[in-house]
């Protein structure tokens, strides 16, 4: 096989073998394939698309282009969420323990935050001595033993990904259909998921701007999963404003417990109920969202999910009375109260900005060797929909310094207000099953 030739024949519109994909992503992985020929390759699916029948194949070639974790030992269906990335999105929090209280194995591996969108890892070791580093042996015992794990990402997982994804960036080709969800759905695979569930986001904070983008993503996927034997669901929702009040690691964890505590804000609440009914569905735990979402709703007034929840902070080293004490959490010397300037509606409050200012706090990070400060962050009391007075506080910043300028500045620029009722954003505009 030489590489010219099935760049041609994906240049003139062609579908590829298995063979054939499985050539151009094993070359590639170990060099014998040059970034210019894959560069040609990559614009040439760009062009030209995928069948579903290729899609699946590219998947599992990159899903096999290094280490997979080897879930067996782990007794049921693994079940695995993917977020497309969200701010203040602390979903993984609350899932882990609700889905795991319903009987689902919950064996996650998870990573840090970048930028203006956090990271799981990150907001679990706000917890005092919790850490993400566990043998493989002791990660599996552990989903066995209490259904529940998160380890930190380890090994060479997918390094044709992540080759693919330098070059994607630098060749014009990282909006493609194809490539985006055979990333996504090659690092699920490889960390070992037998069902997936995904949450695609749309809007302003989100890397799919429009409904209609993340739809065609959110099927593709789905698509995938399916023809590769993961029964996989996925849902779109909206990221034009932060998911829940808090923006921060040790804020989002106080409202993970809240919400496993079922006094959690409404939209992330849903967010869970959602996502979280089809984790038990393909997690072979209920025949209908409905019914799962019963046992969801079960768990949380039973407190056995936030029963979960302590155990598997002990396990892995935590402290479980910050569960019944959320001040044993990191706690941020300064807070400060941000009064509107303005009287009226919100009708706009950008994900992205706000994100970044929380980030300027010190609670993201600028670049992947920043140090982050667990205990700082952005608790908003408004969302779109709300009316404001002036002076009547948007939101409370919560500092290890006092010099806010910056932060309190994009605060204010992501909020934009009007005079007419506004109706609140749908969270959720699409199911697919
Ligand atoms: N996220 C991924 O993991 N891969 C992509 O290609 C795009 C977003
Ligand atoms: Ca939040």
């Amino acid at each position: 096989m030489r590489m010219v030739d099935l760049i041609e024949k994906k240049r003139d519109g062609h579908e590829l073998s298995t063979e054939e994909i499985k050539f151009v992503i094993t070359g590639y992985t170990n060099g014998e394939i040059e970034d210019y020929q894959m560069s040609a390759f990559l614009m040439a699916v760009y062009f030209q698309n995928m069948t579903e029948r290729e899609r699946a194949d590219l998947t599992m070639a990159m899903a096999e282009s290094g280490d997979q974790i080897d879930l067996s030992a782990i007794e049921g269906i693994k079940v695995d969420k993917h977020s497309t990335g969200g701010v203040g999105d602390t979903t993984t929090l609350v899932l882990g323990p609700l889905v795991a209280a319903c009987g689902v194995p919950v064996a996650k591996m998870s990573g840090r935050g970048l930028g203006h969108t956090g990271g799981t890892i990150d907001k679990l070791e706000a917890i005092d001595g919790f850490h993400v580093e566990l043998s493989t042996e002791d990660f599996i015992k552990q989903v066995n033993d209490h259904k529940l794990a998160v380890i930190g990402q380890s090994g060479n997982l997918t390094p044709a990904d992540k080759k693919l994804y330098a070059l994607r960036d630098v060749t014009g080709t990282v909006n493609s259909i194809p490539l985006i969800a055979s990333s996504i759905m090659s690092k699920k695979i490889a960390a070992g998921a037998d069902a997936i569930v995904l949450d695609v986001k749309t809007g302003e904070g989100a890397f799919m701007k429009t409904p209609e983008d993340a739809k065609e993503l959110a099927h593709a996927m789905v698509g995938i999963g399916n023809a590769t034997g993961r029964k996989t669901m996925a849902i779109i929702s909206d990221m034009s404003q932060p998911l829940g009040f808090a923006i921060g690691n040790a804020l989002e964890v106080k409202e993970a417990i809240e919400t496993l505590q079922g006094k959690g804000p409404e939209d992330l609440t849903e967010l869970c109920m959602v996502l979280g009914s089809q984790m038990v569905v393909v997690g072979g735990k209920a025949e209908t969202l409905e019914e799962a979402r019963a046992m969801l709703e079960k768990v949380i007034e039973n407190g056995r999910a936030l029963e979960i929840f302590k155990q598997f902070i002990a396990d892995q080293g935590g402290n479980p009375a910050v569960v019944d004490d959320v001040t044993l959490l990191p706690q941020a010397k300064f807070t400060t109260e941000v009064p509107s300037k303005e009287e009226g509606y919100i009708s706009f409050m950008e994900a992205d900005e706000i994100g970044t200012a929380a980030m300027v706090l010190g609670a993201g990070r600028a670049t992947k060797e920043s140090v982050i400060d667990l205990a700082v962050g952005i608790v908003l009391h408004k969302k779109v929909g709300d009316f404001v007075k002036t002076g009547e506080s948007i939101a409370t910043i919560y500092s290890n310094t006092e010099e806010l300028a910056e932060c309190s500045k994009m605060i204010y620029n992501s909020v934009e207000y009007t005079s007419r009722p506004v109706e609140k954003i749908k969270l959720i505009s699409a199911l697919i099953t």
